[in-house]
C-alpha cells in the first residue's frame, strides 16, 4: 500500500467536496463459489482501497462529515482463525498504517448507521455491485433492497470521481508496473500463437504471468481466434494456419492499478496482405487517435476522427463507399466498430464504472449519444491532465450483423455488402494502448507491446 499520508490525503480531500453526514465506504467479504468455504479470489472493493488502502475482507471505513472524525469498523480474528490463516494485524494496527484513529467492532456500525437515520442525518453510499454489500447495509438500516437507492448519493458519486479520474505520481508509478506485466503477457501470447495449439494454452500461460508477478488478471482474459466476437473467453479452438489471433488482456499490480492492451496477431507469424491492409487501418487509427490526446479535446470527437480513418481507407479499399464524412455521420462505420474506442483506467480496468458510466465518462456539456457504436464509447467528455484511458479502435467482420444489416438495407449507401461478404471468415482485429494525459499531450503508459506489422512479426519469430 501507499504511504498513510496518501490516504489521509484523498480523505481530507474528499471531505472538503461533501458538505454534511456520514459517508459509509464497505469493503468487499470474502465470496463463495461452489460451498461456503471456497471462496473466488479475493477483490477489495476499489473506492475502498482507495481511500482506506486496506486490502482485507469485512472492513468498513465511516467518514462523519459533522465532525471530521474517521472510523474504521472491522472485528479482531480469534485465535480459531489465527490456526487457519497464520498471525493476523489487529484492526488498530490496520487503522494506524492508513491514518485512522477511530476503530470500533463490526456490529458497532449498525448503531453509528441507526443513529444516524433516526436523526434524519444524510446518509451517503455508492453504487452497491454486490448483493451481499446490499443484504448487510440493509440490515444495518433496517431497510427493504428497494430503499437502498434511496442512500446513493450523486454528490459523493461526483467527488470520488473526481478525485480518481486524475492520477497522482504514486498511482502513475503503480499503473507502469502493470503495463510492464501486460508487456509479457502479449510478447508470451504472439510467441506461442503457433497452428495446432489450443487458445486454452496460451490463455492459461498469459494468466499465469500474472499470477506469477503477484496480481491477478484485471478483467478475464479475451482470446480468440474468433476476435469478431468482442468479449471473446472461450479458449477452446486449435489455432490454425491463416487465422488472427485476437487477445486482450492484462494484469493488476499486487495494488491493484490496472493494464489493458489489445494485440491481432497472424497464427503462424507471417500476415497475408489481405490482413496486412486491414491491420493498417486499425493501426493508423490507433496512432492518430492517440497523437489527438491532450487536456481539453472531448474524447468523443478523438472517437469520431479515428472513426473517419476507417471510413475513408474501408472506403479505398472497396468495403466502404460514398462520401467517408458523411458515413461516419450516419454511423455506418460502427458495422465494422461497433464498440467505443476507449475508457478510464486505474484500480479498475473500466475505471469506476460501479458509479455509472455516464457519471465517468460523460458531463453536462457531453452526453452521451443515442447513435449504434457511439452509444458504446464509454468516454466522451473533455481531457484533463491526470486522466488515464485506453485507445482501442477496431475492425471486425460480425457475420450475424453483416446478415442483418444487409437484410435490412441499413446504411446500404455506405457499405458495399458484397465486397464486405469475401472478408465473411476474416475475424476481427482490435488494437489497445493505455495512455496518460499529460501537460500538453500525452504519454504511452510504459513501453508500447509490438504493434506494427513488422515488430510482431519479428516478435513472433524470434
Ligand atoms: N479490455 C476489455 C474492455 O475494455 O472491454
Ligand atoms: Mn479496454
Amino acid at each position: 500500500m501507499f504511504k498513510k499520508d496518501v490516504y489521509i490525503e484523498r480523505r481530507r480531500k474528499l471531505k472538503e467536496k461533501l458538505k454534511t453526514g456520514l459517508v459509509l465506504f464497505l469493503g468487499n467479504k470474502e465470496s463463495s463459489f461452489n460451498y461456503p468455504d471456497n471462496t473466488y479470489h479475493f477483490r477489495q472493493d476499489s473506492n475502498f482501497l482507495y481511500f482506506f488502502g486496506l486490502d482485507i475482507p469485512s472492513l468498513a471505513g465511516l467518514i462523519d462529515l459533522d465532525t471530521g472524525k474517521e472510523y474504521l469498523f472491522g472485528n479482531d480474528f480469534s485465535i480459531d482463525d489465527i490456526i487457519w490463516m497464520g498471525p493476523q494485524p489487529k484492526i488498530k494496527e490496520l487503522a494506524y498504517k492508513v491514518g485512522i484513529e477511530n476503530t470500533e467492532p463490526l456490529t458497532q456500525l449498525e448503531n453509528y448507521l441507526r443513529n444516524a437515520k433516526n436523526q434524519n442525518r444524510k446518509i451517503h453510499v455508492l453504487p452497491f455491485y454486490r448483493g451481499d454489500s446490499i443484504i448487510d447495509f440493509c440490515n444495518f438500516l433496517g431497510i427493504n433492497h428497494t430503499e437502498v437507492e434511496n442512500y446513493v448519493s450523486i454528490e459523493l458519486i461526483k467527488s470520488v470521481v473526481d478525485l480518481r479520474s486524475v492520477k497522482d505520481a504514486f498511482e502513475i508509478e503503480e499503473l507502469i508496473k502493470a503495463s510492464a506485466i501486460g508487456y509479457k503477457m502479449h510478447t508470451t501470447a504472439m510467441k506461442m500463437a503457433k497452428p495446432g495449439i489450443y487458445e486454452q494454452e496460451i490463455a492459461g500461460t498469459v494468466e499465469g504471468i500474472a499470477l506469477a508477478h503477484g496480481g491477478a488478471l484485471s478483467f478475464p482474459i479475451i482470446l480468440s481466434q474468433n476476435g469478431e466476437t468482442l468479449h471473446n473467453h472461450y479458449h477452446g479452438n486449435m489455432l490454425q494456419e491463416g487465422k488472427l489471433m485476437l487477445t486482450d488482456t492484462g494484469a493488476e499490480t499486487p495494488m491493484h492499478y490496472a493494464s489493458d492492451n489489445t494485440r491481432t496477431v497472424p497464427v503462424g507469424g507471417k500476415f497475408s496482405q489481405k490482413q496486412k491492409d486491414i491491420y493498417n487501418i486499425v493501426l493508423d487509427a490507433n496512432n492518430h487517435a492517440i497523437s489527438l490526446i491532450k487536456p481539453g479535446v472531448p474524447y468523443r470527437d478523438i472517437h469520431l476522427e479515428s472513426a473517419k480513418i476507417i471510413a475513408q481507407r474501408l472506403t479505398d479499399l472497396g468495403l466502404m463507399k460514398g462520401n467517408p464524412l458523411d458515413a461516419v455521420q450516419e454511423g455506418a462505420h460502427a458495422m465494422f466498430m461497433p464498440h467505443g474506442l476507449g475508457h478510464m483506467m486505474g484500480l479498475d480496468v473500466h475505471d469506476m464504472e460501479g458509479l455509472g458510466e455516464d457519471y465517468v465518462g460523460y458531463d453536462n456539456e457531453i452526453k452521451r449519444a443515442t447513435q449504434f457504436g457511439l452509444r458504446g464509447l464509454r468516454l466522451g467528455r473533455k481531457l484533463q491532465k491526470g486522466f488515464v484511458l485506453t485507445s482501442e479502435p477496431g475492425i471486425y467482420f460480425i457475420p450475424d450483423l453483416i446478415k442483418k444489416w444487409k437484410a435490412e438495407k441499413i446504411n446500404s449507401d455506405f457499405i458495399n455488402f458484397n465486397k464486405v461478404e469475401e472478408y465473411i471468415n476474416f475475424g476481427g482485429i482490435r488494437l489497445e494502448d493505455d495512455i496518460l494525459v499529460t501537460e500538453n499531450g500525452n504519454q504511452m503508459i510504459g513501453k508500447r507491446i509490438p504493434i506494427t506489422v513488422e515488430e510482431v512479426e519479428e516478435t513472433m519469430n524470434s
